[in-house]
């Protein structure tokens, strides 16, 4: 199995990072999950886009193009056979001596990327999940997809602590988004979502939804929604590159509607495997 550093094609076991790589000591980089069906990216654009965004938010100028990183992913897939599964890539703002400010710009960054084969989440999507709510303690700059997860990956261990398979987080009475998802509710036939401000990350996956939502007469509100419409919802779903649109049968031992997946989840579902075939 091989993977990406710096350009450089390499055996899994052979990868080594430095120890003062400033994403292992701070954090400090950005992050992309890419889906690959039959061998493909998908939305491969809008995920390499989101990173040279989430760079220039942190003040770091991704060094490669979208295409070159593009043509280096490809080129991954073909050299690990993929077929089905994810890529991972995150670009630090390398090594230097620990220090909280940032080294010279002339400190070359560090990129790396590999792959995971996994299916699709037929089951999940087929009979829908469990979920928690938590509060939202992440700080204010949620719509950069940053190296660093804690609040995220704590909200995510609550969750599976309690058996669940999610964790729903809010601030306040306000839903944000999951763990490592975005989080839609369905009330009258509309589907309601968080506005794409600096309190999530604006998912590809969620953007996709919208988008065949909308070329499909099914109507979408971006705006905020409280807990209460939360739990009076008539559908759930979270959707994300590795969740895709996931239906949400239970919050905290309460039921979603009748407590399986519904109806307008189902198109959805139906309207995005179109999109990615
Ligand atoms: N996470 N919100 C958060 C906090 C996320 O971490 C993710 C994705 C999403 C959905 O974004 P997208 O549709 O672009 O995948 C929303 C990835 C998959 C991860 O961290 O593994």
């Amino acid at each position: 199995e091989y993977v990406i550093i710096n350009g450089d094609f390499i055996n899994r076991s052979d990868a080594k990072i430095d120890m003062e790589d400033r994403g292992y000591q701070f954090g400090d980089g950005v992050y992309e999950v890419i889906r690959v069906y039959n061998g493909k990216m998908f939305t491969a654009k809008e995920h390499l886009e989101r990173l040279m965004v989430s760079g220039k938010k942190i003040g770091m100028e991704i060094s490669y193009s979208v295409q070159e990183i593009k043509d280096m992913l490809t080129e991954l897939i073909s050299k690990n056979q993929l077929t089905h599964g994810t890529i991972y890539m995150q670009v630090s703002r390398g090594i230097a001596p620990r220090n909280h400010a940032y080294p010279a710009t002339d400190v070359a960054q560090t990129f790396v990327a590999n792959t995971k084969s996994v299916d699709r989440p037929a089951r999940n999507m087929e009979k829908g999940v469990n979920t928690i709510l938590v509060e939202d303690i992440r700080w204010l700059l949620c719509d950069i997809k940053s190296l660093n997860l804690l609040g995220n990956i704590m909200a995510k261990q609550k969750a599976v602590d309690a058996g669940c398979f999610e964790a729903i987080q809010h601030r306040g009475d306000i839903v944000t988004e999951g763990s490592s998802s975005n989080v839609s509710i369905i009330k009258d036939g509309k589907v309601i979502t968080h506005p794409a401000d600096n309190l999530i990350l604006n998912g590809i996956t969620r953007q996709k939804v919208l988008e065949v939502c909308r070329n499909n007469n099914i109507p979408v509100e971006e705006r905020e929604f409280s807990l209460e419409e939360l739990k009076s919802a008539d559908e759930i779903f979270i959707s994300g590159t590795t969740v895709e649109v996931t239906p949400i049968i239970e919050i905290a031992g309460e039921k979603v509607g009748d407590g399986t997946p519904g109806a307008v989840s189902r198109q959805i579902q139906e309207l995005f495997k179109k999109a990615i075939e």
